[in-house]
């Protein structure tokens, strides 16, 4: 008798956590960012299995898993980054969505005597064109860095390395010379605008319509913000809205 009241335990706590298993990881399309491989493909029977796997041999960093149904072939997953490859062949892939899914998320905080700012960002520099860029922070809720005051300026410069050109999300695209942010699409002011360009920046008409932070081997001397062909492929920070996290 007691050795049934025990079974019957087992069996329902295995279907608890199976429940729970499948209501976190949803199936997920794969746009931009990829899942970053935790260990060797393994062989299981079915896609719980898979996901049992992932959540017992790596507790703390399983944020999802690729299972193919065919060939019952499981790779289990930390997060998402633009870092990794996509493979096709590896069947569908599972994925717990939280902010911690992120690995290359972090937060960020800069300080003087008198104000502090905070940013949760990632800093990538793998080149992409600006509309690739942004689409990749989308893709991770996020979007491209802001900068509406000094010291969160100061912030993206400290984020950022000298040595590359990394865009800021600030373009007019929309608008030919009304340049606006990234986050939520309001127009920069006067003050900052002032301080991110120099004069005669921003000078790109309909040919240039999104802002880079030039490096320190960019012909554009003595500049710190230019408008370029959104074209180009260079790095850029991602950021989370702090009211999200
Ligand atoms: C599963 O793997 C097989 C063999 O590699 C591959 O042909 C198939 O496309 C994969 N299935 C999916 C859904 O990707
Ligand atoms: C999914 O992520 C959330 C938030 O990080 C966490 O609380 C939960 O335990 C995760 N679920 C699994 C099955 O890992
Ligand atoms: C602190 O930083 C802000 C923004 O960069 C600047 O305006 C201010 O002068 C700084 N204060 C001190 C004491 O450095
Ligand atoms: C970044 O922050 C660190 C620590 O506050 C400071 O020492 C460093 O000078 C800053 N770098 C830039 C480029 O602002
Ligand atoms: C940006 O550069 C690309 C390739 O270098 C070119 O084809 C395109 O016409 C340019 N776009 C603009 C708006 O000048």
């Amino acid at each position: 008798m007691a050795l049934l009241v025990l079974i019957y335990l087992f069996v329902f706590v295995c279907a608890t956590l199976s429940q729970e298993t499948y209501m976190t990881f949803v199936k997920h399309t794969l746009r931009w960012a990829w899942p970053t491989l935790l260990g060797p493909a393994r062989s299981v029977r079915s896609r719980l299995d898979c996901a049992i796997h992932c959540l017992q041999s790596f507790p703390s960093s399983c944020h999802g898993y690729l299972y193919n149904e065919s060939t019952k072939i499981c790779k289990p997953s930390s997060g998402l980054s633009p870092y990794s490859s996509p493979e096709p062949s590896d069947g569908d892939f599972y994925f717990n969505d939280s902010q911690s899914s992120y690995p290359d998320f972090r937060h960020h905080t800069l300080l003087n005597e008198t104000q502090s700012v905070s940013a949760y960002a990632g800093y990538f520099t793998k080149p992409l064109t600006y509309t690739e860029a942004q689409a990749t922070c989308q893709s991770m809720h996020s979007h491209l860095f802001v900068a509406k005051s000094v010291i969160k300026y100061f912030l993206f410069l400290n984020i950022t390395t000298k040595e590359y050109s990394d865009w800021i999300g600030l373009d007019d695209l929309a608008n030919e010379g009304r340049f606006v942010w990234a986050d939520d699409g309001q127009e920069i002011d006067v003050y900052m605008k002032s301080y991110l360009f120099v004069s005669p920046q921003p000078d790109g008409q309909r040919n240039e319509n999104c802002v880079y932070k030039t490096s320190i081997h960019d012909t554009v001397k003595a500049l710190t913000f230019n408008d370029a062909n959104c074209s180009l492929t260079f790095s850029y920070v991602c950021e989370v809205d702090l009211s999200l996290i």
